[in-house]
């Protein structure tokens, strides 16, 4: 307790200096897995400029066992386990402050120009008409952004979406449509999507 006080008095004077939106002290747990330069370590995607409608209806589906309750998905049980001590005000507090954050470029360099082509095409044939032609996401199709995102996680998503890992609750209709078109693509296509898009879309 007095250690999650600190690191609040210490980020949030960190983040006001910055001029930025003041950190609720719900999340100040949340970077040591979420901040963009430990993600990739963690498995944590980055929450920042993602969607508020997106980030919130993902807390409520860890903390309601729509997402992150299969035996395979030990990240999501992780997450599902932290969402569970957030109350309702948190959810919304927390979804709100994370998309107003600046986005932390984390472009990561690819060279295989043919993987990336094959991903660009699978891109825009595929998946641009919800997530964007710039992967910025669409509200009003309840499609995230992708942009932020790293190859590994995007991969992972993919697959778990492919496999029946995530988005398979009667209740989750967004979830059930993302499934439905994962399980269009190869393994081999699933690669090249998730390099494209981290690479920055080339
Ligand atoms: C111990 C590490 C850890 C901590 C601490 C943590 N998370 Fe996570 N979080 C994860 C991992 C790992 C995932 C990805 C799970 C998966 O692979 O499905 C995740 C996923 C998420 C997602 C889904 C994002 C998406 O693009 O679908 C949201 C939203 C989220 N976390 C919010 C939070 C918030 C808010 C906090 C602080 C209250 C927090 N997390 C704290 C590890 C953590
Ligand atoms: C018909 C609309 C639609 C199309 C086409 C579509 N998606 Fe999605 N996608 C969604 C929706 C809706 C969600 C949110 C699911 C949820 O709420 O859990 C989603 C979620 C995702 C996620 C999870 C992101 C995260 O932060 O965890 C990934 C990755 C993804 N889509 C990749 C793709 C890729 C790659 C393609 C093309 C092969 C694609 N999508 C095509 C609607 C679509």
């Amino acid at each position: 307790m007095q250690y999650k006080l600190m690191l609040c008095v210490l980020l949030c004077a960190v983040f006001s200096g910055d001029g930025q939106a003041e950190m609720p002290a719900a999340a100040a747990t949340c970077g040591a897995c979420h901040n963009a330069a430990v993600a990739a370590a963690t498995g944590a995607p980055q929450l920042n400029g993602q969607h508020e409608f997106y980030l919130q209806k993902q807390l409520q589906q860890w903390q309601s066992g729509t997402r992150g309750q299969h035996p395979d998905d030990s990240r999501g049980q992780q997450m599902a386990a932290i969402a569970r001590a957030l109350s309702a005000d948190d959810i919304s507090t927390l979804a709100r402050y994370f998309s107003q954050l600046p986005v932390a470029a984390v472009t990561e360099t690819n060279t295989d120009a043919a993987l990336l082509d094959k991903g660009r095409r699978i891109y825009i044939g595929n998946c641009g008409a919800c997530h964007g032609d710039k992967a910025q996401g669409n509200e009003a199709l309840n499609a995230p952004a992708l942009s932020m995102l790293t190859k590994d996680y995007l991969a992972l998503q993919l697959s778990h979406f492919n496999s029946g890992v995530r988005g398979t609750a009667k209740s989750d209709r967004p979830g059930r449509q993302m499934a439905l078109i994962s399980r269009s693509l190869s393994a081999a296509d699933m690669q090249a999507v998730a390099a494209y898009l981290g690479a920055g879309m080339p």
